[in-house]
């Protein structure tokens, strides 16, 4: 079941707004989340960048980490929004995160620094996910 277009575009301005809480002083690419949980409540999320830069966690990530220790284990959407003209596209660790707790009809929100978004499933995203040791 499809998001309805007020829910979509509620989720698009949070993770605009996510934007303003990166910590990105080394790359000084700003990225927001906001991940849509199946109860109905929303997690945002920024990217956290380290001097060690290895230790960075995306925008994407800290959102579902932050929905997982609050309880929530299924989700129904993401946008992803940087101050980038083009879509933001999610990296491939985050895409393999999300997939683990992606709801089967979930949708990915690529948001464009002027609020226009891009709306693409799952299979477009990581069309061959790791599952062999995923449980139930
Ligand atoms: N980044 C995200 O937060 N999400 C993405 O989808 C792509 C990349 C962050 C990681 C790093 O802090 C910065 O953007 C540059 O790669």
């Amino acid at each position: 079941m499809a998001i309805d277009p007020t829910r979509e575009r509620d989720l698009v301005a949070q993770a605009l707004a996510a934007r303003d809480a990166a910590y990105a002083p080394y790359s000084g690419f700003r990225v927001g989340a906001a991940l849509l949980a199946d109860d109905g409540s929303v997690f945002t999320g920024c990217n956290v960048e380290n001097a060690s830069f290895g230790a960075t966690n995306c925008a994407e990530r800290t959102a579902v980490f932050k929905a997982v220790s609050e309880g929530r284990r299924s989700f129904a959407a993401i946008a992803i929004a940087s101050y980038d003209a083009a879509p933001c596209v999610p990296c491939g660790i985050c895409r393999q995160v999300l997939v683990e707790f992606a709801r089967p009809d979930f949708v990915y929100l690529l948001v464009a620094a002027d609020g226009s978004y891009e709306r693409h499933p799952t299979e477009e995203i990581l069309p061959h996910p790791f599952r062999a040791l995923e449980k139930g």
